[in-house]
């Protein structure tokens, strides 16, 4: 899809829509809705009058109205898209309106259109540089669809979305085209990271996880090193190896890195970003229930969201130096998988008592965190995973869990969250639970020792890996499938924590 910003009256352009914004400028709750356009050519205003006056059309997040031929407007469609009430106004709504607009082109067979982006509008007051990236970041996102491998796709992508920039000062202007550059970047950075998830188990193995990232990698213009089986015993990853032995598919450890393009001082901050690459988790020998299991292939979503966010920052160039470790397997059972009452010895030396296979996830990040802070020196960590189906029922498919053993990095994503307009909910992994990990025979075990707080159970085994190192982990098991298609977004594959983890990193650049 081809996208561009053009700074130009969205009264005059021949397109064969153009969409407009319309917020409800009614107070309260009760208040009948005041719908009003958010763009100033007072030909556009007054070819939706008639329409925003008729009550048929309030303005909520979501709702569309089409009118074709409008009157003294060169475009052959108008679509008014809504936002919701203007008080309540934020980038995140304008990402949803711009991905409703895309898709109600595109479900109409429409290949082309143009949005009039709402800058110097007083009912809502949001920075140019904002609007524009969260406009593009909307419409990249809510043009694509995942029906992949049907013969009859009826999937036809729309090709060209122009942003109409209204008449501002210079600055407003440099301000929307920044934000519009940084918005396609992040914005196909977090597409890739769903085409990833969205792969088939048999499609996207370990192996060619490793391929399209050393891909990605070399158009980008980053360092990539994928090893396997060999390099995992080497290393001494017997967690990690623990859970891979027991599939025909090798492991691959996945190492990407960044460097800025002046160098930082030695005592710079490296960042660790690490990944559960799970391409399928049968749960091994503790198996799963067959029922919902298909859906195991994107346990593999945090270490694609980590490869997206790479993608990304390689070409956004933060001063500050990144590296992410990825840890992919698959999880099988078979003769020669491991077992419950196993006791392996992490990278670190800490010795593990195997409780439930399907536990696996937080046996592969165990060595990739390791690795990331002793052999890659990273000074601060992040990780990401679908962890825990515990952490689904505590916070539903809204946010994902956050943990962290660090008020300052904490802190620095919560600002990446008010950036990225994602969700996230702290839950905690302070000490008081150490004892749901304790073992009898090692010097931890792999699942909690009860069914509460399995996520924090989860987390305070993570916890004893990233030790003194400041560390933030996501556990997105509730997020990465978009469950339920919404008007902005298709059913499937999130990329979710992507555009967090981007802005994360860009809080630690000088
Ligand atoms: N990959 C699963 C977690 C998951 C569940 C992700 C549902 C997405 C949707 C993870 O490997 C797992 O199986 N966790 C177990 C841990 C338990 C055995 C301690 C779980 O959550 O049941
Ligand atoms: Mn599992
Ligand atoms: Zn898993």
């Amino acid at each position: 899809m081809d996208t561009k910003l053009l700074f130009q009256d969205a009264s005059a352009l021949e397109t064969p829509m153009l969409a407009v914004f319309a917020a409800d400028l009614s107070i309260e709750k009760l208040d009948v809705a005041m719908p009003r356009l958010l763009t100033s050519p007072p030909a556009l205003i007054t070819a939706a009058q008639e329409l925003l006056g008729s009550g048929e059309f309030t303005g909520k997040l979501g709702e569309t109205a089409l009118l074709h031929g409008p009157a003294a407007l060169k475009a052959a469609r108008l679509l008014i898209v809504g936002i919701g009430k203007a008080s309540e106004a934020t980038t995140d709504v304008l990402r949803k309106a711009a991905g409703t607009a895309v898709r109600s082109a595109k479900a109409r067979n429409i290949r082309s259109l143009a949005i009039a982006l709402p800058i110097s509008i007083d009912a809502i007051q949001l920075p140019p540089a904002a609007v524009a990236r969260a406009v593009v970041e909307g419409v990249e996102l809510g043009s694509t669809d995942y029906d992949t491998y049907r013969s009859d796709r009826k999937d036809v992508p729309v090709e060209a979305v122009s942003l109409l920039c209204p008449a501002v000062d210079a600055a407003s202007r440099g301000a929307a085209q920044r934000g519009f550059e940084e918005g396609s970047i992040i914005a196909r950075s977090q597409n890739f990271t769903r085409a990833l998830v969205n792969e088939p188990g048999n499609v996207l193995t370990p192996t060619v996880l490793g391929q399209r990232a050393k891909a990605m990698a070399d158009e980008a213009g980053l360092h990539c090193e994928v090893y396997s089986s060999d390099k995992v015993r080497e290393l001494k990853m017997e967690a990690f190896w623990s859970v891979a032995k027991g599939s025909a598919q090798p492991p691959a450890l996945i190492v990407i890195r960044y460097e800025p393009p002046t160098s930082p001082s030695a005592d710079a901050p490296v960042l660790g970003l690490v990944g559960k690459g799970i391409t399928f988790d049968t749960g091994g020998i503790s198996i799963k229930p067959a029922e919902g299991m298909e859906k195991m292939k994107y346990d593999m979503a945090g270490a694609a969201a980590m490869i997206g966010a790479m993608k990304a920052i390689a070409q956004l160039k933060p001063a500050v130096r990144v590296n992410a470790v990825i840890c992919s397997a698959e999880n099988m059972p078979d003769g020669a998988a491991f077992k419950p009452g196993d006791v392996v010895t992490a990278m670190s030396g800490k010795t593990i008592e195997i409780v439930n296979t399907d536990a696996e996830g937080r046996l592969v990040l165990a060595d990739g965190l390791h690795y990331a802070k002793k052999t890659l020196g990273c000074t601060h960590l992040i990780n990401a995973a679908t962890l825990t189906g515990a952490c689904m029922v505590a916070l539903g498919l809204i946010n994902f869990g956050i943990f962290s053993n660090n008020e300052a990095a904490y802190e620095k994503f919560q600002q990446a969250l008010s950036i990225s307009g994602e969700k996230g909910w702290r839950l905690p992994c302070t000490d008081d639970y150490r004892d749901h990990i304790k073992s009898h025979i090692a010097d931890i075990m792999n699942t909690g020792k009860n069914r509460y707080g399995g996520a924090t159970s989860a987390a305070m085994f993570l916890k004893e890996f990233a030790g003194e190192t400041p560390w933030v982990h996501l556990d997105i098991a509730g997020c990465a499938w978009n469950e339920e298609k919404q008007p902005w977004l298709a059913y499937g594959p999130s990329g979710v924590a992507v555009r967090s983890i981007i802005e994360w990193v860009r809080a630690y650049a000088g």
